[in-house]
């Protein structure tokens, strides 16, 4: 068969591989980034599965609008307002299938061959794919802990001139590090870019993943030019398998993504878009995000306390405020792609962080998941994966 080009630029089957790991009892895998479907408020998902039939009847399975369902679209913002203090009108947001459908869109609609997206690094592997895809250039900007360095994305921004066409980032609890901006890099940042014309994409995907302190302000609120694309969803912090998020722009980007939209899939699935805004009108969602973050990070602890206690001294990480996921560095000189070949012989899997680098790729990473394994589990993977840790670096 003659494919087309694009599909040689998704070399990496990390992600497409973490999510269909066989469902073996034996193995433990650090790997996907799912939530626990422990997590899922399954009598209240029930009441609003059966009473959106029986009130929405046939509308709820006909075509949507391309937009969205109007009442979700109103729910969605009212959120966005209280919780990230950022205010965006109906015709400023779409309902997506997936943010995944939201970065990909992104991509077709700014980016032509061989133009330059500048991500953070190391970045989310799905959204390296999609744009991946676009035929573009990607070029990967240091972090530190405290986000993206400005510096070097100044210089980045010099360099490549006019060819940049898209900025991604993951201000809140970053996947695959966990790691969060702070504020002033988040004013730095507007600051940094405002004088260029260049569409930024924040992907807010773990934003109320908060363990320590309230969400934090996105880079959305900062921006006066409208240059900041926000996309959001309700995978992380209620079900992934709805299939329901969201994108905000100013109103004539919007008026552009409608008309992809239309063209890519036409609407999103009606049934689920009733079903999310029902249980957002009739139930309580914060105190359903407030029981899944202390879930986490409880989890995030029983995973921190057995690296603190099988790995060696060598394997480096920081405690995540948030999110899903604990990024542990090796010394320089070791690859995390030999280790998972270790690891999986021991039935344990984890995705090795060079997946994570768009360009200029670190090999000595690797992410593990804490959110979607029982304590027994999360101490006994650890326990092994420590064991076969200690042995690799005890190899010099
Ligand atoms: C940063 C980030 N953005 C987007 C997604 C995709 O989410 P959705 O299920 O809404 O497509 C993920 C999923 O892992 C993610 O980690």
């Amino acid at each position: 068969m003659r494919y087309a080009d694009r599909i040689t630029f998704l070399e990496d089957r990390s992600l497409l591989e973490a999510f269909s790991l066989p469902k073996d009892d034996s193995l433990i895998s650090f790997a996907a980034g799912f939530p626990s479907p422990d997590s899922y408020p399954m009598e209240e998902i029930e009441e609003a599965f059966m009473k959106t039939i029986k009130e929405a009847g046939p509308a709820a399975f006909s075509y949507a609008t391309t937009q969205g369902l109007d009442s979700l679209r109103e729910e969605i913002l009212k959120r966005m307002k209280g919780k990230l203090k950022v205010s965006f009108s109906m015709e400023e947001i779409i309902i997506t299938s997936g943010s995944q459908q939201g970065v990909d869109m992104s991509g077709m609609l700014f980016v032509n061959k061989d133009d330059i997206i500048l991500f953070e690094t190391p970045s989310y592997l799905g959204a390296v794919n999609a744009l991946r895809t676009y035929e573009a250039k990607l070029i990967g900007i240091p972090t530190d802990k405290d986000g993206i360095i400005i510096d070097e994305l100044k210089k980045s921004l010099v360099e490549y001139g006019d060819l940049v066409k898209m900025i991604y980032v993951i201000p809140d609890y970053q996947n695959p590090t966990g790691r969060s901006w702070s504020c002033e890099r988040r004013k730095d940042f507007i600051n940094a870019i405002k004088d260029y014309d260049i569409p930024v994409i924040e992907d807010g995907a773990y934003s109320e993943i908060a363990f320590d302190t309230e969400p934090l302000r996105p880079l959305v609120s900062y921006d006066e030019k409208g240059q900041v694309i926000y996309v959001g969803t309700f995978s992380k912090i209620f079900s992934p398998g709805l299939r329901v998020a969201w994108l905000c722009a100013r109103e004539d980007i919007m008026e552009k993504y409608l008309v992809l939209k239309n063209a890519s899939d036409l609407a999103s699935a009606t049934i689920t878009q009733y079903q999310m805004d029902y249980y957002l009108k009739h139930f309580d969602m914060d105190k359903h995000i407030e029981k899944i973050t202390t879930l986490y990070r409880h989890r995030r602890n029983v995973m921190a306390d057995a690296i603190d206690k099988f790995f060696p001294e060598e394997a480096k990480y920081l405690l995540p405020k948030g999110g899903l996921f604990i990024w542990v560095e090796l010394p320089p000189e070791k690859d995390t792609r030999e280790l998972l070949k270790r690891a999986l012989a021991k039935n344990i899997a984890f995705i090795p962080g060079s997946a994570f680098y768009p360009s200029n790729r670190k090999y000595n990473e690797m992410r593990l998941n804490f959110s979607n394994l029982e304590d027994e589990d999360i101490i006994s993977g650890i326990e092994i994966l420590g064991e076969v840790t200690k042995k690799y670096l005890e190899e010099g």
